[in-house]
């Protein structure tokens, strides 16, 4: 059966890979993407939906009370990504972290409520739950986020579990894990790497690179997140793990011996304040559901740092502007350590 769709946050990473997984799963379903376009949404990212009968783009912003109310107007399902989601950002200047991820999200609820909405998919994360220290986070673990960001994100999601207990708007909330992938904004570890390896510059692991992460393909990602969309339980969260937990400096060397660079290019920096050292997830809850995730983690890295090598045209129009903000965060980090 024919649904419409409003996905947020389409024209970033995960969000255009989702809108371009669902264009090609369900080409019956009409799909409207929102988006304010920050520095990291790009129309482009949606390039292969612009001549799809059944994509429409809105470029308007989640705090925007009317433009979310008349984009929801007519919707069978939400999936809200939209979100400011770098930690680094978040510690320099948390304010948009708080309007965009707390009040935006709060705007998306409030619209969904007004207009009956069949479902409602909230973009969470791992980084809700804090550091785990050992064993992996179920849905139930408390929430103890240590980044502004995380904080952000996990007043979000009890914002929707809020809206679903109290008012009954039908969420869903998905907590996902570290995801990689083409097309993620180069200050993320994986493609920052990358394209400062295809540079040979130095690689800036924070303090000891000891810190795990359980890497996710954006592939897997948006899998999961149609299979909670179509067979979820309203009112429940689920987890999604990548299962292959590696900590940075094992991702750092696959990187740069997949570009044939030398080791020698890891440079030991002045870590990130408030660093989370490991997350970890049980994803039992999702996998009932007849979802697993299917990338080898080698391969699937090896594919993607492959990919920004062959699409400089991709990062180069936006790397002077990240290089620029990269140095201030370091800068800023430095500063902090000698009390400046
Ligand atoms: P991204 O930074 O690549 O994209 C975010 C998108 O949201 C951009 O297109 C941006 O323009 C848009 N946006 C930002 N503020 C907006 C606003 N006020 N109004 C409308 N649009 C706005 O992010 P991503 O990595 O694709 O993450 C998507 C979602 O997944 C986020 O909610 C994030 O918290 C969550 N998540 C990401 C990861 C990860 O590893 N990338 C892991 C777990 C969860
Ligand atoms: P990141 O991609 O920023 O994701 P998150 O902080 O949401 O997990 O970082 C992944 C890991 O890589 C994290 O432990 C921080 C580390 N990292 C570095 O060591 N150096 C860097 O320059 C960056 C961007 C991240």
């Amino acid at each position: 059966m024919t649904k419409t769709v409003l996905i947020t946050g389409g024209a970033g990473f995960i969000g255009s890979h989702f809108t371009e997984y669902l264009a090609a799963r369900y080409p019956e379903y009409a799909l409207r993407v929102l988006d304010v376009l920050t520095y990291a949404g790009r129309r482009e990212n949606l390039a292969a939906l612009e001549n799809n009968s059944n994509f429409a783009f809105i470029h308007a912003d989640v705090r925007d009370k009317q433009a979310v109310y008349e984009a929801m107007q007519g919707v069978d399902y939400v999936v809200h990504f939209a979100a400011e989601t770098h930690v680094d950002r978040s510690i320099l200047d948390p304010d948009a972290f708080i309007t965009t991820d707390v009040y935006g999200t709060f705007v998306m609820l409030e619209a969904a409520r007004r207009t009956g909405i069949e479902r409602f998919v909230h973009i969470s994360t791992d980084e809700v739950y804090g550091s785990a220290e050992q064993g992996a986070f179920t849905e139930q673990s408390p929430l103890q986020p240590s980044s502004p960001y995380a904080a952000s994100k996990a007043g979000a999601d009890l914002l929707a579990q809020a809206y679903y207990r109290t008012y009954g708007v039908p969420v869903l909330i998905v907590r996902p894990s570290n995801t990689f992938g083409p097309r993620q904004y180069p200050e993320k570890l994986i493609p920052f790497f990358t394209v400062r390896a295809l540079h040979d510059q130095p690689l800036p692991l924070y303090g000891d690179g000891q810190q795990q992460r359980d890497w996710l393909y954006v592939g897997d990602h948006v899998r999961a997140i149609d299979t909670v969309l179509h067979k979820g339980q309203i009112g429940e969260a689920y987890n999604i793990a990548g299962g292959n937990e590696r900590t940075n400096i094992e991702v750092s060397r696959i990187i740069l011996n997949t570009l044939g660079k030398p080791e020698s290019l890891i440079q030991f920096v002045q870590d990130r304040p408030g660093h989370d050292r490991r997350y970890a997830l049980d994803d039992t809850k999702l996998r009932v559901l007849g979802w697993k995730p299917e990338a080898e983690f080698e391969t699937a890295l090896q594919e993607t740092v492959s990919w920004y090598a062959q699409h400089p045209e991709w990062w180069q129009p936006i790397l002077q502007q990240q290089a620029e903000y990269r140095q201030f965060v370091q800068q800023w980090y430095a500063g902090r350590e000698t009390g400046r």
